[in-house]
């Protein structure tokens, strides 16, 4: 048996009430109640553009329901070979055969970098050992996981809903995990304001770990306070209160070492650009790797 299925055993199986969780045999399984399939694609804004993996794919209702309600294509991989071709069974029924496919492979051997969006149900110790493939996927990639977190990565967002017929847990309840990979924004991104009849120089400097961001400004060499500085994939929002403009957000996607976007000061929008003089390490990429403790046997 497989650590995994160890794990899944241990956590997931200890705890069923037996009635609908399914066992096929080496691996286990437990599938996730549908309306929390339909929640997760929702918080995942998943639409027809959409390429959508599955980590342990069941029974196939993620990429099935993606398919079948918003359009999107992808493809699920599970260990088990009766799981994977029950699935494809599934989505020819659904009649999305031709957009959702499902393969009988490890999902460590998978390459992930095809997904928009990335769908898991596994256990947060497997989560943590696809953490680092996660977070080097293209900026701006969506995750979302039933249940289970990502150690100290905090998810953009997280809620807990009613799962009728969850097969698992006490409570007929499951979490709502929901991340965007995050770019490479650190550093000191510079740029000029036009205020008061004269070009000011802005200089704000952002420190980076995962997508929460620590930033400090200054405005021609004197602090100037950030109100807000957000990041979310290759997008970067800051609002800055400006002498003379008052409240100003800054808003742009970064592309190499540019932002490029739009400023409104005012009720006006107008271009704004800067570019980044200095590149800073992430906290999270020099951070010692995760304690991925040994499954109970
Ligand atoms: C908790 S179930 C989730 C099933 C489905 N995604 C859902 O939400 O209904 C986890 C699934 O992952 C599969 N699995 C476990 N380890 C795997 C691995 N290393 N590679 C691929 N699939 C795996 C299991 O066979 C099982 O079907």
């Amino acid at each position: 048996m497989s650590r995994f299925a160890r794990g899944c055993a241990a956590l997931l199986c200890a705890v069923s009430i037996g009635a609908t969780a399914q066992d096929f045999g080496d691996t286990p399984y437990v599938q996730t109640p549908q309306v929390v399939v339909d929640a997760m694609l929702e918080t995942a804004k998943v639409g027809r553009n959409d390429y959508v993996i599955d980590l342990g794919s069941g029974d196939g209702r993620m990429v099935i329901t993606a398919a079948r309600k918003y359009g999107a294509r992808g493809f699920g991989v599970d260990l088990d070979k009766r799981l994977v071709a029950l699935a494809n069974a599934n989505a020819r029924k659904a009649g999305v055969a031709d957009r959702a496919r499902f393969f009988a492979r490890d999902l460590f051997a998978t390459d992930l970098s095809p997904a928009s969006v990335i769908t898991i149900y596994l256990l947060p110790e497997v989560n943590l050992m696809n953490r680092a493939r996660i977070l080097a996927l293209k900026p701006g990639t969506r995750v979302v996981s039933h249940d289970y977190g990502m150690g100290d990565w905090q998810p953009d967002v997280e809620f807990e809903m009613d799962a009728p017929g969850k097969s698992v847990g006490r409570n007929q309840r499951s979490k709502v995990l929901y991340w965007v990979v995050p770019d490479r924004m650190a550093g000191r991104w510079v740029w000029t304001f036009a205020g008061e009849g004269r070009k000011h120089a802005i200089e704000l400097l952002l420190r980076q770990n995962y997508q929460k961001l620590e930033a400090s400004a200054t405005l021609d060499g004197r602090a100037l306070p950030v109100e807000s500085a957000t990041m979310s994939g290759t997008r970067l929002d800051v609002v800055l209160n400006l002498p003379g403009a008052g409240r100003v957000s800054f808003s742009g996607t970064r592309i190499n070492q540019a932002l490029d976007g739009e400023m409104v000061a005012a009720g006006v929008k107008s271009p704004w650009s800067a570019v980044r003089t200095e590149i800073i390490d992430q906290v999270h990429v020099n951070a010692p790797p995760p304690v991925i403790r040994e499954f109970a046997q």
